[in-house]
Formats: C-alpha cells, sequence, structure tokens
C-alpha cells in the first residue's frame, strides 16, 4: 500500500466513525449527545465531513427546547441544563482534560447560544420587576429591597435545617450544596476579569477572604472539602453535580452564563450581590441546625461561620464599593445589574423549594 492508498483508507475510516457518531447523537437525549460530542477528539473535522448534520442537529435542540422553556416539562428542563452544565464546564475544566480539544468548538458554541437565549428570554418573562432605578443610591435601596422583599430571603429550608432536620438531612443539604460552592472561587475570579478599576480593591479583597487571606487550609473551598470529609461524604469528580435536578443546575449555569458571556458582566454583579445578602441569615440558621445534630466539634463548621460573619462585610462592600461607583459611571448598567439580582433570586426559590421537598419527602 502506497502513502497516498494509506492516507485515503485513514480517511474513509475516520469518515465511517464520524457518520456513527454523529447519526447516533440525532437520537440521544440532549444531555448525553452534547456530552458525546464533547468526547469527540476530531468533532471539528468530523461535523465538517458532515455537512448536513449540524441543521439536522440543531433542529433536534429546537424541540428540546420547547419542550423545556415552553411547556416547562421536568424532564426536559434537566437535560437541557444538564448539556449546558457540560458546555460550560469546558471552561473551568483541568487543563489536563481531553475534553478541553473542544471549548471554542463552534458547534457546541452554537448550541450553547440557542440554549442560553432561550433560557434568558423564558427567565424573563417569568419575573416581575422594576427596572427603572434612577441613581446609584436608588439602584442600592432596590437590590436591599428586592432581597428583604422576596421569599427566598426567609426561605422554609432553613427553619427545617435549623429546627427539624435530621443529621442525615442535613449532610443532604451540603452534598447538594456542594458543586457551587467549590466553583466559587472560579466565579468570583470571573467577576475580576474585565473589571472597571475603581472597584478592583473590593474585588480583591472578596477573593483574598475567599482563598484564605494566604492560608491555604482556611481558603472556603478547603473549609468546605474539610466538613463533607468530615460528615463522610466522599469526593466526586463533579462534585454531585450530576445528582441535581434541574434547579440545582440551573443555579450553576446562571452564574456560568454571566461569568462567560461579557454582556451579561452586569447582571453577574448583580448575582453576586444577592449572593452575599442571602448568606449570612440563612447559613446562622443552618449552623445552628449543624450544631443540633451534634456537627460542630472538629472545626467542620468553619465554612459557615465564616460566612456568616465575612458575608456581611461582604454584601455591604459589594453594594457600596462595587455597585455604586459602577452605577455613577455608567447609569444605563443598572437595570442590568437590578436583572441579575432578580434572576439569582428566582433561582435560589426554585432550587430551595425542590429541595426542601426533597429533604421532607
Ligand atoms: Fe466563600
Ligand atoms: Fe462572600
Amino acid at each position: 500500500m502506497n502513502e497516498v492508498q494509506g492516507k485515503n483508507q485513514a480517511d474513509s475510516h475516520i469518515g465511517g466513525i464520524s457518520a456513527t457518531l454523529l447519526t447516533s447523537v440525532l437520537s440521544m437525549p440532549l444531555d448525553l449527545a452534547v456530552s458525546a460530542l464533547c468526547d469527540c477528539a476530531e468533532l471539528e473535522e468530523r461535523v465538517e465531513q458532515a455537512p448536513d448534520w449540524e441543521a439536522r442537529f440543531l433542529d433536534q435542540l429546537k424541540i428540546a427546547l420547547g419542550r423545556a422553556f415552553a411547556d416547562r416539562e421536568p424532564a426536559a428542563l434537566r437535560e437541557v441544563h444538564r448539556a449546558l452544565f457540560s458546555l460550560y464546564d469546558l471552561h473551568v475544566m483541568d487543563g489536563t482534560s481531553p475534553r478541553t480539544a473542544n471549548q471554542f468548538n463552534p458547534t457546541l458554541t452554537r448550541v450553547r447560544s440557542r440554549i442560553e437565549r432561550a433560557w434568558i428570554d423564558s427567565e424573563v418573562g417569568r419575573l416581575d420587576i422594576e427596572t427603572g432605578a434612577s441613581d446609584s443610591a436608588a439602584m442600592v435601596r432596590s437590590l436591599k429591597d428586592l432581597w428583604a422583599r422576596h421569599p427566598v430571603a426567609a426561605h422554609p429550608l432553613f427553619d427545617f435545617l435549623e429546627k427539624d432536620a435530621s443529621r442525615e438531612q442535613v449532610i443532604a443539604f451540603f452534598k447538594s450544596d456542594s458543586a457551587l460552592n467549590i466553583r466559587f472561587f472560579d466565579l468570583l475570579l470571573f467577576s475580576m476579569v474585565g473589571s472597571r478599576e475603581g472597584v478592583r480593591k473590593e474585588l480583591a479583597q472578596n477573593f483574598w477572604d475567599e482563598s484564605g487571606r494566604g492560608e491555604a487550609a482556611r481558603s472556603h473551598v478547603s473549609l468546605f472539602q474539610h466538613l463533607l470529609e468530615t460528615v463522610g461524604v466522599g469526593r466526586a469528580n463533579d462534585n454531585h453535580a450530576g445528582e441535581l435536578g434541574w434547579q440545582g443546575l440551573a443555579g450553576h449555569n446562571l452564574f456560568m452564563l454571566t461569568c462567560l458571556n461579557r454582556r451579561h458582566y452586569f447582571k453577574l454583579l448583580g448575582i453576586m450581590a444577592m449572593t452575599e445578602l442571602l448568606d449570612p441569615s440563612q447559613y446562622e440558621k443552618l449552623a445552628r441546625g449543624c450544631r443540633r445534630v451534634g456537627l460542630g466539634n472538629l472545626n467542620e463548621l468553619d465554612y459557615y461561620d465564616e460566612h456568616v460573619t465575612i458575608d456581611v462585610i461582604h454584601g455591604e462592600g459589594w453594594l457600596a464599593n462595587v455597585i455604586v461607583p459602577i452605577v455613577n459611571e455608567t447609569p444605563s448598567v443598572g437595570a442590568d445589574i437590578l436583572l441579575g439580582a432578580a434572576l439569582r433570586l428566582a433561582s435560589c426559590r426554585d432550587y430551595y423549594d425542590a429541595l426542601f421537598e426533597q429533604l421532607t419527602a
């Protein structure tokens, strides 16, 4: 066999595999299809060899998006959010993963942006907010009002965890929260990328606290891992994201949506503001519940205790030193900050409702 024959044979071999893979994903649920595509080392070449395939795949995607966001089928919502989670993971995964080859794959990027568009349209349609804050002082008042008046600020899940939950139920809460808590380091970093110079001191202070103020064992991720180890929750590659329902995945995806898309940057600032405001009172109840079921003797509650105190400072600091200067500089981004805040509260509500129901079932 000469060199040319050998090459032709190799090409038709690749063509054969690509036809098999690309055909088979057309009949898979969206999350499995996206996962298989992410795993395909020569995805771009294979799609180029099958010119009609992408349009067919995008048609399938449209059907899945309709079931998820128009019909609100829970199974479809989970499929779509699992797919989106995998697509976002391409941008934060360890550099040794073979999937990194597809970080900027054009087909996967197109799939991602179609999911994002359908999802955001449907989320904004479910919200009822006024976006008319006129200046930075009004903006701060609006954000605080939005938070204080929202049902999620006094969600019964945390009263249950404080007063009635068993040790197993408390541990199930830790496990459910773990993917987002462990990813938070990166999320905070994304808020620093492309940030305005005047707000960097506050962002850096927040990040310094998150990373343990120079002590690796005191980083929030380490503190949380210590808690999981103490209560016997084993490590998982995906930090138990695979066990989440659509609500938990959507909460995670909302952060990633705004971290990875520059045009949603100001929504991210609103999301972060709500996160800092929500944590202290909820974690205070949770920490009391943890002690009630016998936890706390091995410093394993430091993660929550730390957030009870420090997020009060972070919450005020975020409003005064991030939101205020940015809105003073560019009043037009205020609407997006508020929208991000409202989206975060809505996604927390969906998640806490579902988790409460699941824990008490
Ligand atoms: Fe933290
Ligand atoms: Fe914080």
